[in-house]
């Protein structure tokens, strides 16, 4: 078999089971499509009686039953086409919705490592033009491809019933119909991959700019990012406009074998009508076959090419569907212990996927004992963040062991442990929703408490400034909010999880210096029991922690209190005295 027919069996297996639970809308729906090309096929033979009966033969012959008959097929022909189009359209949509639910579904189990070869962009660009590809193919495509067939098969039969000699010349022009169809069809198909990478690219375009418009329109990029989409959508033209020449001459190659057969058909045909050895009607029926026949041959150039792109476009979104999940828990994980702590990392080297020769963390050990608050502190680059990624398994490290409570973490299930801690990202995250569900992340929580934890980061100014208030929209992305007011959200999240161990990535970056006390004496307080980890920068905010880890080039190079380091610690003296605080 050759590869294309095993893609695209292999497509029809796949999207089978889609339909199967709507087997009877799709009895139903190939029933119409059978149907109403049956019907158009017996339109022919209606016209033949009409031109034979109505036209040649004695005045007085009644038409009325002819008419009937013919008015009853038509409205037949209508009933037919409104179940096939809905029909088919409805499971055209019924598979993409459980397409678009499985993808997604997997998407959300998969760990960062994924989107490091797909980027988020191209994820989202193929949901999006992959699942429309295929539902025009299953909701139109296909139903077409199934009518296209009877009717070639029928025009076939009819023409030979009504004339052998005739449908011998017909027989002639498909073959060169399709000698056509097999020179042009992959040409129009490799110039069609090109224009679909060139419109890729200039969405691709649009969408990154419109992303970074505030920075891009700050250094004034507005005409160069004009010229350069400029550029873009010009090499769109001129591939779209090349793929359309060979589409226009393929197309018009074809009429001109249609219209030629149609005029020898026309040509002998009126010599065996002059001779009797045909009747009119049977010409006017042959004519109206041989033009459904071409028509129906024209649209397999089409189908095929979109056939096959659908199965490539199927080929991807399957594979975003089946990938397996990086982290998959044992069969009988272990249960976590209360506390989850302490918490140990024992000579842990960690290399991120990219770059496996080049180890961001190595031989990293460490304790952080039950209830001890513990920052870590060193330059740009030095591994802080690595560290809280492998701590929630978002990445492997490539040796050493990590234990929670004595149980190493892979002997945990996934959500056992992130139940265990409480992350606050160095990014802030928002999602397009309201200020409270972006504080709770839909966990059910009382308004009390929720007004609580926002005069713990003094947000309630702000929220009570807002007519809504805590049911304030915040905007794609927290659009709506300042950088200090999402990273207040953020630490929020933190706070209603009331988990055993805090992760703090950077967490007071962004807020002024009094919101940052206020929260930070939350460690005193609520979370004075908690296992807390918090990388900073500002080293203000770490003066009071139990112990502090300096960390440089992905090692702890040492670790203790604030006054021993900075006498003996070279780099956190340096960190410390660049920011001015040796007296605090
Ligand atoms: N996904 C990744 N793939 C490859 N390299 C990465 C990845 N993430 C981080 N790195 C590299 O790992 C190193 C440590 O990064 P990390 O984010 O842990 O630093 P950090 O100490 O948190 O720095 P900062 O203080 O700037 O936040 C950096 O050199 C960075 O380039
Ligand atoms: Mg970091």
């Amino acid at each position: 078999m050759s590869q294309a027919k095993a893609k695209l069996s292999s497509f029809f297996s796949q999207v089978w089971p889609y339909l199967h639970p709507h087997r009877g809308r799709f009895l139903l729906a190939t029933v119409a499509v059978i149907v109403t090309s049956a019907i158009v096929l017996l339109l022919g033979q209606g016209l033949r009686h009409f031109v034979d009966k109505g036209l040649h033969a004695a005045a007085g012959v009644s038409m009325l039953p002819a008419s009937l008959g013919l008015m009853a097929l038509v409205i037949a022909l209508a009933g037919a086409s409104f179940l096939r189009a809905y029909g088919v359209s409805w499971l055209g949509e019924a598979f993409v919705l459980g397409l678009r639910a499985d993808v997604v579904k997997n998407l959300l189990r998969q760990s960062p490592p994924f989107f490091e070869n797909l980027s988020v962009g191209q994820t989202l660009s193929r949901l999006s033009n992959d699942l429309t590809l295929l539902q025009t193919v299953v909701g139109t495509v296909i139903p077409i491809a199934v009518r296209n067939g009877i009717m070639v098969v029928g025009g076939f039969v009819f023409l030979f019933i009504t004339s052998v000699q005739l449908a011998l010349i017909i027989v002639l022009m498909v073959p060169l119909i399709f000698g056509v169809l097999a020179v042009f069809g992959p040409r129009i198909r490799d110039q069609s991959r090109t224009v679909q990478q060139c419109h890729a690219d200039c969405t691709d375009f649009v969408e990154e700019s419109l992303h970074g418009l505030k920075t891009l329109q700050a250094y004034t990029q507005e005409v160069a990012l004009y010229d350069r989409y400029q550029g873009l959508i010009q090499t769109l033209f001129a591939q779209a406009v090349k793929r359309n020449a060979r589409r226009s001459v393929m197309t018009s190659l074809i009429i001109l074998i249609v219209l030629v057969s149609v005029v020898g058909v026309l040509w002998i045909g009126a010599l065996q009508v002059q001779r009797g050895s045909l009747s009119t009607g049977d010409l006017s029926a042959f004519l109206f076959y041989a033009l459904v026949l071409a028509g129906s041959l024209n649209a397999f150039s089409d189908i095929g090419g979109e056939l096959q792109k659908a199965a490539a476009a199927a080929e991807r979104l399957f594979y975003l569907r089946d990938a397996p999940p990086a982290l998959v828990d044992r069969p009988s994980p272990t249960p976590l212990p209360h506390p989850a702590a302490p918490v140990v990392f024992s000579d842990v080297v960690l290399a991120y996927p990219k770059f496996p020769d080049r180890p961001i963390l190595q031989g990293i050990s460490l304790t952080l004992n039950a209830g001890e608050h513990v920052a870590l502190v060193g330059l740009s680059g030095s591994g802080k963040t690595s560290l809280f990624d492998l701590l929630l398994r978002f990445y492997a490290p490539q040796s050493g062991l990590i234990t929670l409570a004595g149980v190493p973490i892979e002997d945990l299930a996934v959500h056992d442990l992130r139940r265990a801690v409480a992350y606050v990202p160095q990014d802030s995250f928002l999602m397009s929703a309201s200020l409270q569900d972006n504080m709770t992340l839909s966990e059910s929580c009382s308004v009390e408490t929720l007004k609580k934890t926002a005069d713990h980061v003094q947000l309630t100014p702000f929220i009570v400034s807002h007519k809504e208030g805590l049911a304030m929209p915040v905007g794609p992305r927290g659009l709506h909010l300042s950088g200090g007011q999402k990273q207040k959200i953020n630490l929020s999240r933190a706070i209603l999880k009331d988990a055993d161990i805090v992760l703090l990535d950077e967490p007071t970056s962004s807020l002024d210096g009094l919101s940052e006390a206020h929260f930070l004496s939350i460690l005193s307080t609520d979370w004075k029991d908690k296992t807390v980890l918090i990388a900073a920068h500002r080293l203000a905010t770490v003066q009071t922690m139990d112990r502090i880890l300096v960390i440089d080039q992905g090692r702890i190079v040492d670790s203790g209190r604030h006054a021993d380091l900075y006498e003996r610690c070279p780099l956190y003296r340096d960190l410390v005295d660049t920011q001015m605080i040796q007296g605090v």
